[in-house]
């Protein structure tokens, strides 16, 4: 690929006036690979029926850059995201066992994007196990087991290392607080499985409890990772914010977005103290891609949630209220959610409902 060429795909692509380029936040886009641009075009047209003046950063990443650059995650984009610091993102392809290491993991340890999180709820007009679910994960994002760091010993024989740091789980640990704290939320737990990774889940816990005691107001308890399974599965409704190391988060949201209607509904964050990548739960789902079937509400509520990063609260506000609403009617549902509707159908939806 030539420069010139390069320069079409980074280029800005505004859907806004020109005399709103001044006022508007710049914003790294990755629409990401198989439903991702599905999702992520129906995100970018409910933001912009809000009003909000966003310029979009258009840049690939994953199989898509791939293919293009022979660089899953090209200088093009990690320049871009340097330089926006938010990026609204589609999922992206990682194979199984082989190819390129996972970009996810690439981008949010590149751009120290610490804390990742999932609020989980439900929605009426969601068919699901339970009602009234309402709790946030919360997963530390740079280390762990999840961070990959493999090697073979010798044929036959190989080692995965699990680096638990207290740098790390102190912070996380912060930010789960204070999240709770702001969101006004009366519990954490902290789940681990210390009883068998006594030093590195053990090392988690005793950053947790210290700082659990500087919040006395909110109240913190512990459970072990498999207890934890089979009481989110049972009763839901106890838990309010999760702490996690990254491996345990990543499991846990994929269950507890089972709990509220699948991955269809579950938006997510990744936070860091300098930028923030907004992406929902799910992955590329490549048995529906390009089918036009792919739920977008994931990619919508995680496009709210931005909106809310960037300091407009009564759009995100806007949407969630919208999102509801289309869901609550149970008219426009996508196949996932057991309705018949089209990704642009339910996106049109929500555009309508939008006060
Ligand atoms: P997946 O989330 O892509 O799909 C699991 C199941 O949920 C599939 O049956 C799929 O059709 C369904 N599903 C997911 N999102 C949906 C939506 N919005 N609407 C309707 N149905 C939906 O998980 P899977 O199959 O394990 O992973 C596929 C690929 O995605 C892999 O390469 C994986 O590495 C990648 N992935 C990427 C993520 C990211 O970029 N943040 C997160 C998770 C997986």
């Amino acid at each position: 690929m030539n420069r010139a060429d390069r320069k079409i795909e980074g280029e800005r692509q505004s859907t806004q006036p020109d005399r709103d380029a001044q006022a508007a936040r710049v914003v790294t886009l990755i629409e990401g690979d198989g439903i991702g641009p599905e999702v992520i075009g129906a995100a970018v047209k409910v933001v912009e029926a809000t009003g909000v003046p966003i310029v979009w950063e258009r840049q690939l990443a994953g199989r898509a850059a791939f293919e293009r650059f022979g660089n899953p995650a090209p200088e093009e984009l990690l320049a871009s995201l340097r330089r926006t610091g938010v990026a609204l993102k589609g999922p992206l392809e990682t194979q199984v066992g082989q190819g390129y290491r996972s970009v996810n993991v690439f981008l949010r340890k590149t751009f120290d994007l610490y804390a990742n999180v999932r609020p989980v709820r439900s929605f009426r007009g969601v068919h699901s196990a339970f009602k009234n679910v309402d709790l946030v994960v919360v997963r530390e994002n740079t280390e762990d087991l999840y961070a990959g760091i493999e090697h073979e010993v010798t044929p036959g024989v190989v080692e995965s290392v699990k680096v638990i740091t207290e740098h790390a789980s102190r912070r996380i640990a912060r930010f789960a607080f204070a999240y709770a704290e702001r969101h006004g939320r009366r519990k954490v737990t902290a789940i681990h499985k210390a009883n068998i990774m006594k030093l590195s889940d053990g090392l988690f816990l005793r950053c947790a409890r210290e700082v659990a005691r500087d919040y006395p107001h909110i109240e913190y308890d512990e459970q072990l990772v498999d207890a934890a399974c089979m009481r989110l599965v049972m009763n839901p409704q106890g838990f309010e914010v999760l702490l996690l190391e990254n491996l345990y988060g990543d499991i846990i949201s994929d269950l507890c977005a089972g709990l509220v209607g699948g991955l269809g509904v579950v938006p997510g964050a990744n936070y860091g103290e300098n930028g923030a990548i907004f992406e929902a739960v799910h992955g590329t789902a490549p048995d529906i891609a390009g089918k036009n079937v792919a739920n977008p509400i994931a990619a919508i509520l995680s496009a709210a949630l931005m909106l809310e990063y960037l300091g407009q609260a009564e759009a995100c506000a806007r949407i969630n209220e919208a999102v509801a609403r289309v869901l609550r009617s149970g008219r426009t549902l996508t196949p996932d959610l057991g309705g018949k509707a089209t990704t642009e159908q339910i996106t049109a939806a929500i555009i309508r409902n939008l006060d």
